[in-house]
């Protein structure tokens, strides 16, 4: 499958309809992912970017269709993680002259994954390489989401190939965003960025203002995950100053975790609390549901209540993964608050008001918590503490 992104630029990449985890087990792709990579054929002959490691066969074929692996100039590698970087040390025994161009920091990474004594050239932000009637035009963008990702620029065509920022673990028989289901599209992307570029966002802000800065035409912007923007291609890059500012909507999600449905039915009081004063919410079961489902409508949020029960002086394990993740990827502008029932010693509110200041969520309300089965009572309490928590929220 190869498709020609302009005259002389095609994507020879590799569409996993079966990805169902990355990063290992991660995150989870339910929607399958691609490799993208780029062959830009002018009187120098480039890749950008290769494909993850598995894959490498397939991958040289599809490019055999189009040029000799043995006449590549140019790879640039713009990220060592290697569902791009994977196929390296295939290509490079066809065409082991080439010059691998690399970030200062992929001059470690990329050495640092294969091993190699390449002829590696090393650029950063505003460096160009002549590659005949065009250049390629490189900026550094630490953080976006590894010290070394570097985004490449294609001059005459103006495709911006910014790597892992803009993508979507997204398989699918079309290469644009156009040709896809936009609700699919806007799903897979904003799950990427929560997922992946959350923690990053004051750096997402600022790389965008500095690359908007340098005046460069984008008619594409051409991921290595997903399909590539060519209609309005800038949409997707007001979504992630949208996303990075970090300005959660007025609702809520409350995660729990129950051994005997007594915590399940505090959340639904709590719920009903959140309700009352028109606060919309979602119930997630932390044990059933998908992790990085979840941090999305964490994102989304402006409130995340979380109930357990008290197990073992502790919380049930199902929560910690997912708490872990809530204070890793830095989310801003939340507040919080805790719940559960308990049969014997009950610190399982404390524990997870501990979880919530540790995320830097301030409490919304104090917890609430239940001895055995909840009363009648104590479903009352939990109602009052979504109401609270809702007035929070519409502040
Ligand atoms: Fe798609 Fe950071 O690898």
């Amino acid at each position: 499958m190869i498709t020609e992104l302009a005259r002389n630029v095609y994507w020879v990449g590799i569409v996993d309809w079966a990805l169902r985890h990355f990063h290992g087990y991660e995150l989870s792709t339910h929607r399958g992912s691609t490799y993208n990579s780029y062959l830009i054929l002018d009187e120098k002959k480039v890749i950008v970017d290769t494909v993850w490691d598995p894959f490498r066969d397939e991958w040289l074929d599809t490019l055999r269709q189009v040029v000799d692996p043995a006449a590549i100039d140019v790879v640039v590698a713009n990220h060592a993680e290697p569902d791009h970087s994977g196929g390296l040390l295939a290509l490079m025994r066809h065409c082991p002259n080439a010059t691998v161009v690399v970030s200062k920091r992929g001059a470690e990474s990329i050495p640092g994954h294969y091993h190699q004594k390449w002829n590696f050239k090393v650029v950063g932000t505003g460096d160009r390489l002549n590659i005949g009637a065009s250049e390629l035009v490189f900026v550094e963008a630490p953080m976006l989401h590894w010290p070394d990702s570097m985004f490449t620029y294609l001059t005459g065509r103006n495709i911006l190939m910014p790597n892992d920022a803009f993508g979507q673990h997204l398989a699918s028989e079309f290469r644009f965003n156009d040709q896809v289901d936009q609700e699919e599209l806007y799903e897979e992307a904003l799950k990427y960025f929560v997922n992946i570029l959350t923690p990053f966002s004051p750096l997402v802000t600022k790389k965008i203002e500095e690359v908007l800065a340098l005046g460069l035409p984008v008619d594409m912007i051409a991921p290595s995950h997903g399909v590539i923007w060519r209609k309005d291609p800038l949409q997707i890059v007001r979504k992630y100053q949208e996303w990075a500012a970090q300005k959660p909507e007025k609702r809520a999600v409350i995660l729990y975790d129950t051994m005997w449905q007594a915590t399940r039915r505090m959340a639904e009081a709590v719920g009903d609390g959140l309700a009352a004063d028109g606060v919309a919410y979602k119930i997630l079961h932390a044990a059933v549901t998908d992790r990085n489902d979840a941090l999305v409508e964490v994102f989304r949020s402006k409130a995340v209540l979380v109930g357990s029960s008290t197990v073992n002086n502790g919380l049930l394990p199902s929560l910690m993964p997912i708490l872990e993740e809530i204070k890793g990827l830095k989310f801003k502008n939340k507040i919080g608050a805790a719940f559960g029932s308990y049969g014997w010693s009950g610190e399982g509110v404390k524990l997870i008001e501990e979880h919530l200041a540790a995320c830097k969520f301030p409490i919304a309300a104090p917890g609430v918590s239940a001895k055995w089965q909840p009363t009648a009572d104590d479903l009352e309490k939990c109602k009052a503490l979504g109401r609270q928590v809702a007035k929070a929220v519409l502040v």
